[in-house]
C-alpha cells in the first residue's frame, strides 16, 4: 500500500509518500518522496516557534511540497481537463478558509490525475492548532478531490513509532532503493518522549492504548534546552547547540564549580519539572555581564548532566514500576548522544531484558515519514482510523 503523509504540527512542513509491504508478518517500506521545509531560521529571531508566522509558512509550502514528493515518487501526472471532476474538488476545499490557499490548493488539483495512494495519514495533534490546521484542512481537500481514506496521526504516536524503523544497509544513494523495516517488539512498551513541546512517560500494555506514567509539571526538556540556549547567546533550536557546547567541555576536561539542581529527582513519581532548572542557569548567570567561551561550555555542560540524571532517574522509576519488554525513546531531544548515553547505561546495567529503541538519524526531528510510519504500523494491527470529519486538536493526547 502507498500512503501519502502530512505533518505541520510545529515549524517543520513535510510531505512523505511510503509504499509498505502487504506482508504484516515482516513489515517493511520503501520512501518514496520525503520533501521537509524547517521553518527554524525564520523563527530564531523571535528565539522560539511564532505560530502566525507558521500557519502562514505551511499554507506557503504544502502544494510546493506535496508536488517534490509526489513527483519523486513518480505519482505526479498531469491532468487532462477533462478527467477533472469540478464539484470534487471545490467541495474538497471547502473547510478551508483561507482563500489563497484555497486557491493554490484548486490549481495544484487541476494540474495532477489522481495519485496511485491508498490511505492518507496527517498529524491532527497535538501542536500548534492553526499549524496543524493547515496540514489538517490541506489532507481533506486530498482526500475529498481524490476520494482516498484520510486517518489522522498523534503525533507523539509518531514519535515513538519512528524509534521501531530500521534502514537496511545499502550503498546504494536512491532512496526508493532503501527498505526500512520495523522491528518486532514485545509489549508492554515504555515510552520516554521528549520533545520541544512534550516531556511524558507513557506505558502502551495493548497498542494504542496508552496510560500515562509520568509528564513534566511545567517545561517541556526541549523548551529548557532552547530556553538555556538563549541565556547563553546561542541560537534556536537551542537543544543541539547546548549540547554541543557541552561535548566540548567534556573533550576538554574542565572541571567546573556550578551546581545545578535536579528538580523532583527523589520525590517519588516519574513525574518531572523543567522550569526550576532554566530558572536556576538564570540565577547563575544573572551577574555576569559578559560570559568567556569557558563558562558558557561548563553551564551547557552541568546543564545537560542535570537533564540526564533527572531523565534517567525518572525512567528507571518507571521501569521498576512496570516492568516493560521495550523501553522507546522518541521526540526531538532523542537525538541528544549523552542523555542516549546515560539511558543505554540504565539498560545495560540494570534491565537487561529490556530492549531499548531510539530513532535513527533523520527521524529523531519532527517529519512526515513517521506519520506515515504510526499510520502503516496501526495498518499491521488493524487499528487504522478513518475519518471524514478528522479535526485538528492542539492538545490532542495519547491516553483516552
Ligand atoms: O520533536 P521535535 O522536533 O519537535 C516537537 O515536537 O517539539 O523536538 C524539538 C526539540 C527542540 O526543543 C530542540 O531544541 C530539541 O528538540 N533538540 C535537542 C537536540 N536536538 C533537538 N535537544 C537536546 N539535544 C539535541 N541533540
Ligand atoms: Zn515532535
Amino acid at each position: 500500500m502507498k500512503i501519502l503523509s502530512i505533518e505541520t504540527s510545529c515549524d517543520e512542513t513535510a510531505v512523505s509518500v511510503i509504499e509498505a509491504s502487504n506482508d504484516h508478518t515482516h513489515p517493511a517500506y520503501t520512501i518514496l518522496g520525503d520533501a521537509l521545509y524547517s521553518q527554524a531560521t525564520l523563527h530564531a529571531k523571535y528565539g522560539g516557534v511564532y505560530p502566525t508566522l507558521a500557519k502562514r509558512e505551511h499554507q506557503k509550502n504544502l502544494v510546493p511540497l506535496t508536488i517534490n514528493s509526489l513527483t519523486s515518487a513518480t505519482l505526479y501526472t498531469k491532468a487532462a481537463p477533462t478527467m477533472i471532476n469540478h464539484s470534487r474538488l471545490e467541495k474538497g476545499v471547502e473547510n478551508v478558509r483561507e482563500e489563497e490557499f484555497k486557491k493554490d490548493i484548486l490549481d495544484f488539483l487541476k494540474t495532477i490525475q489522481k495519485p496511485d495512494i491508498d490511505l492518507i495519514a496527517v498529524t491532527h495533534g497535538p501542536g500548534l492548532e492553526p499549524a496543524l490546521w493547515t496540514g489538517v484542512s490541506f489532507a481533506h481537500a486530498l482526500s475529498h478531490a481524490w476520494n482516498i481514506p484520510l486517518t489522522g496521526i498523534n503525533h507523539m504516536e509518531g514519535h515513538i513509532t519512528a524509534a521501531l524503523v530500521r534502514k537496511n544497509k545499502t550503498t546504494d544513494k536512491n532512496l526508493k532503493a532503501i527498505t526500512y523495516t520495523i522491528s518486532p517488539v514485545a509489549l508492554p512498551i515504555l515510552s520516554l518522549l521528549i520533545s520541544g513541546g512534550h516531556t511524558e512517560l507513557v506505558l502502551m500494555k495493548e497498542w494504542f492504548k496508552y496510560e500515562l506514567v509520568g509528564r513534566t509539571r511545567d517545561d517541556a526538556v526541549g523548551e529548557a534546552f532552547d530556553k538555556v540556549a538563549r541565556l547563553l547567546g546561542l541560537p534556536y533550536p537551542g537543544g543541539p547547540e547546548v549540547s554541543r557546547l557541552a561535548q566540548l567541555a567534556r573533550d576538554k576536561g574542565t572541571v567546573h564549580d556550578i551546581t545545578l539542581p535536579r528538580p523532583m529527582i527523589h520525590e517519588n513519581s516519574c513525574d518531572f519539572s523543567f522550569s526550576g532548572l532554566k530558572t536556576a542557569v538564570l540565577y547563575t548567570l544573572k551577574d555576569k555581564k559578559e560570559l568567556s567561551e569557558n563558562e558558557k561550555v561548563n553551564m551547557a555542560q552541568e546543564f545537560e548532566d542535570a537533564v540526564r540524571d533527572v531523565l534517567v532517574t525518572k525512567t528507571k522509576r518507571a521501569l521498576e514500576f512496570h516492568h516493560p519488554k521495550t523501553l522507546v525513546v522518541g521526540g526531538g531531544v532523542s537525538a541528544n548522544t549523552h542523555i542516549r548515553k546515560g539511558l543505554e547505561t540504565l539498560i545495560d546495567e540494570s534491565f537487561p531484558d529490556t530492549s531499548l529503541h531510539y530513532p535513527e538519524h533523520g527521524l529523531t526531528g519532527d517529519n512526515a515519514v513517521m506519520i506515515a510510519t504510526a499510520a502503516y504500523v496501526r495498518e499491521i494491527h488493524n487499528a487504522t482510523v478513518t475519518s471524514e470529519k478528522l479535526e485538528a486538536h492542539g492538545s490532542l493526547s495519547l491516553v483516552q
